[in-house]
Formats: C-alpha cells, sequence, structure tokens
C-alpha cells in the first residue's frame, strides 16, 4: 500500500532531504511529500484527518502528484496566453470559470505586482516531448497555474480538468497544489446519438456535443438516417427531406403504435438543413470533436424509401415508421421485416442515389470517417425478388450474404471515391469485408476481434456495455427495453480484448438509440451517468480503473448536474433485487452498487426506513400475497429510491 522513497530537492536555495510516499487511495495513485522530520505527523494526519481534498476529476488523469498545501482561489483569475491559435480555448475557460462566479480577466503578459495577488492560469502550446500527442500537462502552484500541451486538443482537455478542479466562487472552499500529466488511453472517445427515432434540434445537439467535451469525448456519431425519419438536407434529392423526415406524430411505447394512414397528416419529425449541419460542425470541431455522420444502409431506410419507392424490390408506396410494428425478432440474430425497408442492391439507380447522397454528406462532414451502416439488413425481399435472383446467379453469389458484401463493397468505393474511409457496423463482415474499411463492433466484441484480425481498425461498442439506450435501474421504476446496462457494468468495459494488435483498436463509444426517448430531459437522463463510467473507460484506460473511488467521484458530480439542473439517472444508488429459486423456495437477494450503503426492506406493508430489516443475506419471499419494499440508506440518510414490487411481479422476475 505504501511505497517509501527518498530524495534530494532544492526548495528555496536550501536542500532538503524529501521522503516520497506512494500512497494508494483506493487504489489511486496519489504521491504526497513531506520533509523527514514530519513523516509521523503524515501519518497520523492521513489516517486521522484526511483533510487532503483529492479532485473528483473524470476521467481520472494519468498522474496526478499532490502536494500537501492548500490555497483559496482569489475572486480575480487572469489568464495568460501568448498564442492567438486558442483563442477559442480561452474563451471557454473564462466562460466556465464566469460561470462559477469569478473575475476572469484575460491577459498577454504577466505582471508581476498583481500576479502575486491575484490567481493567475497560464496557458502555452509547447513541443513538449514528455507529453504525448493530445495530452496536457497541469501544475498548480499556491494560485499559479500552468497548463501546457503541444496541441490545442490538449489544452482543451487540460482546460475541463481546470474547470472540474475548481469549486464554486461563493463555495470558500480551498484548491490543493498538485502536479497532473494525462494523455488519453484510447484515440476514439465515442458517443452516438440516434436522431431518427426522435429528432432534436441544433440548440439541443450542440447541448449535448458541449456536454461530452465535458467528459474529454472527442467523436460525436451522428446517426442521422433510418426507418423513423432522414434528418439531413440532400439538395440533390429534396424528397428525402420533404417526405422522409416527417412522420405520423405518436405517443406510446415504439413497436406498439398505430400504423401510419396515407391520409393523416406527417407532422412529426424535423431535420437539419446543410447550412444547420455546418454550424454543428464548427461547433463540434472547436470542441475538439470530430463527427462522424451516418447514412444507414441498406437496412433501415424507410424513411429514404417512403421518398423513393422506386429503390426497394418491390417499389411499393410506404410511409416513415411511426414507431408501428414491422418487425418480428425470433433470436440468435434471425429477424423478419413485414414492410420493406431495405434497398434493393441489384438496382444500379440505388448507387446512383447513394453515391449523390455520400458526395453531399463528404463535403459537409470535414473527418475521416463516415458511417455507413449495414446492421440489420432483411434479406427477405431480396430472396423473393427475382431481379435479385437473376443479379446474384449473373456474379455467381450463392447467398444473399454475398449480395449485402457486394453492395458493402460498392458503398466503400463510393466512400473512399470522396476521399473518405468507410466505417460499418459489425455487419458489413458478412460475406467479406471491403479493403480499408473500419468495423465498429455492437453485437459483442467478437465482429472487432475479426475485423482485427484480418488487419481492419475497429471501434468497440458492443451491446453489454455501450448500449445506453437499455434500462438503467430496477424495471418496477423504469421503462422496459431490450436489457438492462447497469453504471457499474458499463464502468467494467474494456475495449481491448486480449490476443489482437492493440494499434488497430481506435477506441470505443457509448450509443443512444432514441426509440423510448422522446425528448432533451430523457436524453441525458440515459447517456449520463454511464457515458461518465464510459469516459473513464476510454480516457483513462483499464489501468487507473477503480470502482470504489469512481463512486466517490460520481457523487461529486451528481451534485454539479442538480446544480445546473440537469436531471440524469441516480439508479446506481437503488437497491438491485434479485429474485432466484432454491429448494423449491423463492429466495431474494439484494445488492446496491454504490459502496458503504445499508440496505432496508419490509414485506409487512410497511414504508421501509431505519428501523426496519436491515438485509445482510439472500431470505425467503413467503408464498402470500406480499409487497417487498426496499431503499437504500447511507450516513443515516435515505440514499436510493424507494422499490416496492408485489409478489405477482416478484414471481416474473425468478431466474
Ligand atoms: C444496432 O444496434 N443495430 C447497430
Amino acid at each position: 500500500m505504501f511505497e517509501i522513497r527518498a530524495a534530494k530537492i532544492k526548495c528555496f536555495k536550501k536542500e532538503f532531504l524529501f521522503i516520497f510516499v506512494n500512497y494508494r487511495v483506493n487504489n489511486l495513485s496519489t504521491i504526497y511529500k513531506m520533509k523527514t522530520t514530519n513523516i509521523l505527523l503524515f501519518f497520523a494526519f492521513v489516517f486521522a484527518t484526511n483533510i487532503f481534498s483529492q479532485y473528483h476529476i473524470i476521467p481520472e488523469p494519468t498522474t496526478i502528484v499532490y502536494e500537501k498545501s492548500q490555497f483559496l482561489p482569489t475572486k480575480k483569475i487572469n489568464i495568460f496566453s501568448k498564442s492567438s491559435s486558442i483563442n477559442f480555448e480561452i474563451d471557454y475557460l473564462k466562460n466556465l470559470l464566469s460561470k462559477k462566479g469569478f473575475d476572469v480577466v484575460l491577459n498577454e503578459k504577466q505582471d508581476p505586482k498583481t500576479s502575486q495577488k491575484q490567481l493567475s492560469i497560464t496557458i502555452e502550446q509547447l513541443e513538449n516531448v514528455q507529453i504525448q500527442n493530445f495530452g496536457y500537462h497541469l501544475n498548480s502552484n499556491n494560485g499559479d497555474f500552468q497548463l501546457t500541451a503541444s496541441q490545442s486538443s490538449g489544452l482543451f482537455s487540460g482546460i475541463q480538468t481546470l474547470d472540474q478542479m475548481f469549486p464554486f466562487f461563493n463555495s470558500a472552499e480551498k484548491m490543493t497544489n498538485c502536479d497532473i500529466t494525462d494523455t488519453p488511453a484510447f484515440a476514439w472517445r465515442g458517443l452516438m446519438l440516434d436522431v431518427s427515432r426522435h429528432f432534436f434540434t441544433v440548440d439541443e445537439v450542440k447541448q449535448y456535443i458541449d456536454l461530452m467535451a465535458h467528459y474529454k469525448f472527442n467523436v460525436f456519431h451522428w446517426h442521422l438516417t433510418d426507418d423513423h425519419g432522414w434528418r439531413i438536407e440532400i439538395k440533390t434529392l429534396p424528397k428525402l427531406t420533404e417526405i422522409g423526415a416527417w412522420r405520423a406524430e405518436r405517443t406510446g411505447k415504439f413497436g406498439t403504435c398505430d400504423p401510419p394512414t396515407a391520409a393523416e397528416p406527417k407532422t412529426y419529425g424535423g431535420f437539419y438543413t446543410q447550412d444547420q449541419i455546418k454550424d454543428v460542425v464548427d461547433f463540434a470541431q472547436k470542441r475538439h470533436i470530430t463527427i462522424v455522420p451516418e447514412i444507414d444502409v441498406p437496412g433501415h431506410s424507410m424513411a429514404l424509401l417512403a421518398a423513393y419507392p422506386e429503390l426497394s424490390t418491390k417499389k411499393e408506396e410506404k410511409f416513415v415508421s411511426c414507431g408501428n410494428k414491422f418487425s418480428d425478432w425470433f433470436g440468435n440474430g434471425k429477424f423478419k421485416m413485414t414492410i420493406e425497408n431495405t434497398l434493393n442492391p441489384s438496382n444500379e439507380k440505388v448507387y446512383e442515389t447513394l453515391d449523390k447522397i455520400y458526395t453531399e454528406v463528404a463535403s459537409l462532414f470535414p473527418g475521416q470517417y463516415i458511417h455507413v451502416g449495414g446492421d440489420e439488413a432483411y434479406h427477405g425481399y431480396w430472396e423473393a425478388d427475382k431481379g435479385c435472383q437473376d443479379f446474384m446467379k449473373a456474379n455467381k453469389m450463392t447467398d444473399s450474404l454475398e449480395l449485402q458484401s457486394y453492395f458493402m463493397k460498392r458503398i466503400e468505393k463510393i466512400v473512399s471515391s470522396k476521399d473518405k474511409k468507410m466505417i460499418g457496423w459489425d455487419e458489413i463482415l458478412y460475406g467479406g469485408l471491403a479493403d480499408g474499411a473500419a468495423v465498429m463492433s455492437w453485437q459483442g466484441m467478437q465482429g472487432g476481434i475479426e475485423a482485427a484480425k484480418a488487419g481492419h481498425k475497429v471501434v468497440m461498442s458492443p451491446t453489454t456495455y455501450c448500449y445506453l439506450d437499455y434500462v438503467q435501474g430496477d424495471i418496477s421504476i423504469e421503462e422496459t427495453i431490450y436489457a438492462a446496462l447497469s453504471l457499474k457494468k458499463t464502468y467494467d468495459f474494456n475495449p481491448l480484448p486480449e490476443g489482437i494488435n492493440p494499434d488497430l483498436v481506435m477506441g470505443g463509444q457509448g450509443n443512444l438509440w432514441t426509440e423510448q426517448v422522446p425528448n432533451l430531459s430523457h436524453l441525458f437522463y440515459m447517456t449520463y451517468p454511464r457515458a461518465i463510467a464510459l469516459s473513464e473507460c476510454l480516457w483513462s484506460g483499464s489501468k487507473k480503473k477503480d470502482w470504489n473511488w469512481f463512486s466517490k467521484k460520481i457523487d461529486h458530480h451528481f451534485a454539479i448536474f442538480d446544480q445546473q439542473e440537469v436531471e440524469i439517472c441516480k439508479a446506481v444508488y437503488d437497491p438491485i433485487v434479485k429474485i432466484y429459486k432454491l429448494n423449491d423456495k423463492m429466495m431474494c437477494e439484494l445488492s446496491c452498487e454504490t459502496p458503504n450503503t445499508i440496505i432496508y426492506y419490509t414485506m409487512n406493508s410497511t414504508f421501509p426506513n431505519k428501523k426496519s430489516l436491515v438485509y445482510s443475506v439472500p431470505f425467503e419471499i413467503p408464498n402470500t400475497k406480499i409487497t417487498l419494499r426496499t431503499i437504500t440508506y447511507r450516513d443515516g440518510k435515505p440514499l436510493g429510491r424507494l422499490l416496492h414490487i408485489p409478489k405477482t411481479d416478484l414471481d416474473l422476475r425468478i431466474k
């Protein structure tokens, strides 16, 4: 737990013998320095008072070395920078600190008279060999902060760290001197937002991107098209947005809504004009976030086909889906679409249309990748279509997987002809992957592993850790959808499986599908705090992760969200209820992902509180008409939400 090293250090022109004690707090490498004579005092101090306040920085920096000294920030802060190329970053920091109640002044040079009395932050872009690309170095010495990086993106990341270190001015909280060196573990730290199932305005998308920046994400994957709406203006194909962007309005669970009729108005939806797209691209670029646009083909194309039905095999008129059921899922990746939502790969007009689309998309997004989807393409209509079958025979294809592979390879040629690289969901592996294509692995990590073994670049985004649409808490209080994904499980994500070349794993990504996300408030509720966990997996990497320390830090982040009135999910505080059978008895196991909680429960129709039963070991649920009520407490106060689950629902949970 302790590693003690000695060193001679020159300080105030005197030479001191220092003992370096590397004291691991919750596996967080924290180094305190002290004079030899103070060593005993130090131990007393660490164990008894714990007055060092560690910063609750997420994602955890690569190295943070604390000094024992603290200081009170002054109201006035001077920011110094000589470089005009980082004006945006500096203004950004000024805004962040102003919001915390500081008076921030930008200066080019330090004035020795004022710099003694006022807090100062010097920001410099330097060729610093010790800090790798995109990283930064930040030193805090009694109100004199020095932030350096070799790239502006590194400075921007350092600014996010600074923001997390600074308290609100009126809190009168002291700051601790420290030295931080920080570099990201992965180059691709992404979040995906589906704006097709529900439309989100430019302003809402910007809010989403801005918060991503705070947690050092650097890729925004914008899922712009799907069965439920086409969201990007394509000037050469105006019907895509005239028709494809609008659907019949419905309220209710996706997949259970009434189908659209020809007569009813199609009023729900929207799209982004090309000027709006450029505005969002610029907004993200300033925050060092690359946008990867997704045009999802050949499946998930109902909105496109509502505008241009001649691009399907049956060429039937259809409508943008409004949450009505049009698919059956049989498990093991088997499914059937009862309305055709797939492009016809044997029709040359499809490729001409997609060329027009990707030409305009490529000109709008400066990033190197375009996401082409490729997921969940139903082959049943291809198999039933004479044109597709003749095409397959003529091209010596033996099954529809080869036809999908042919389609994806054609798309890869289109994308690369625009000087872009193609990335797609792992189904683009079916029948053989196009040269140069990268894979985003969502059906577990296997697709990514296979692609990397074949020499392709991959982004890991498996449902099991990264699907932010999955339910976070107990299904008695949260809407069920497909599967569950808790904060702790998200935190366990490691995008780097063994046995493959790590250089090919660009990183990982959380995905927010929005079938059940109709507004901005719920968007944040579903994304956070799981995205915060992912940020630590992707920036800090496995070696720096520590659940106990993370769950302490998350309390502080919850408080900041509360302060900003952004409602996010605190299911990590709730009890987790597991029901199972043991020798014909129905047993209940309770747990909580947050450490140091006490779980109280009742089955006698009373409200659980500190006087109720304390959970310690699994207990039997009697075979009578009871309701299980349970709640967590910490430090003598209620923490999570109350769960009350009647016996009839407990019966349905038996595993
Ligand atoms: C996906 O979830 N269909 C990529």
